[in-house]
């Protein structure tokens, strides 16, 4: 075979190849990081911290494991997995779901599991275009906004709650969040 003919046939293999990839996972969506915005909040990253979703940016003197991750959104389970940012956990890292406790009168902090446990739930999530919804609960009135944010300590950074009833607070603030980067990052 020529060196040519084989090009052309490398080319080929390649291009189905890819074109095979592409039809495997018609439902999975990729979401980049995820992005929290209310009062005060402009635009703060999602990130994973010992199993919990905290807001900001740096790690908390009190969290070992903490990265920043990017979604895929299993458009079929209307699932977020999470993969991190940093190749270094990506050894061991489990792809765990991004999770809620959706359950009425709940006030909880979100984080991720890789296991099913009926306090949490980790389905029902889903794009309103760039806002993340919460659709799994047809009775509430809020339409699945029910994210808050809650500062943690002197760091700048908040935890990430569920308030199921959107129950007034001292301390929480309602926020939304979106797979839209603040336009300081926007840039790069
Ligand atoms: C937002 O920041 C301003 C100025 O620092 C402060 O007065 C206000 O209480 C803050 N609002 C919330 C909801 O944290
Ligand atoms: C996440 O990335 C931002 C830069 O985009 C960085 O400032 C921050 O420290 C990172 N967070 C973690 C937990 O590594
Ligand atoms: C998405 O979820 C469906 C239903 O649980 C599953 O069959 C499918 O393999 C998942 N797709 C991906 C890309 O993980
Ligand atoms: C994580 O990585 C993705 C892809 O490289 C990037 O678009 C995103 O800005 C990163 N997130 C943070 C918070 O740095
Ligand atoms: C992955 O887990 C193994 C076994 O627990 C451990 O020895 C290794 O240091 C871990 N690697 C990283 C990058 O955390
Ligand atoms: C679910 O998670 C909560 C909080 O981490 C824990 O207390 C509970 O034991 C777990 N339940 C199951 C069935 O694993």
């Amino acid at each position: 075979m020529g060196p040519q003919i084989s090009l052309v046939l490398f080319a080929f293999l390649a291009c189905s190849a890819f074109t095979k990839a592409a039809d495997a996972v018609p439902n999975a969506m990729p979401v980049g990081t995820l992005y929290a915005y209310g009062q005060n909040i402009s635009g703060l990253p999602l990130f994973y911290a010992d199993g919990l979703a905290l807001l900001g940016y740096g790690q908390p003197e009190d969290i070992s494991e903490a990265v920043n991750v990017t979604f895929t959104s299993n458009t079929t389970a209307t699932t977020l997995k999470s993969s991190p940012n940093n190749t270094a956990m990506a050894t061991n890292w489990t792809q765990p779901l991004l999770y809620i406790d959706a359950t009425a009168g709940s006030f909880t902090e979100a984080g991720f599991t890789s296991l099913t446990n009926t306090s949490y739930t980790t389905t029902g999530f889903s794009f309103w275009g760039r806002q993340l919804m919460w659709l799994g609960n047809s009775d509430d009135g809020s339409v699945g906004r029910s994210f808050w944010a809650a500062p943690r300590g002197k760091d700048g950074v908040w935890s990430l709650l569920w308030n199921s009833d959107n129950a007034a607070s001292e301390i929480a603030v309602p926020i939304v969040l979106k797979r839209q980067p603040p336009p300081s990052l926007d840039k790069n």
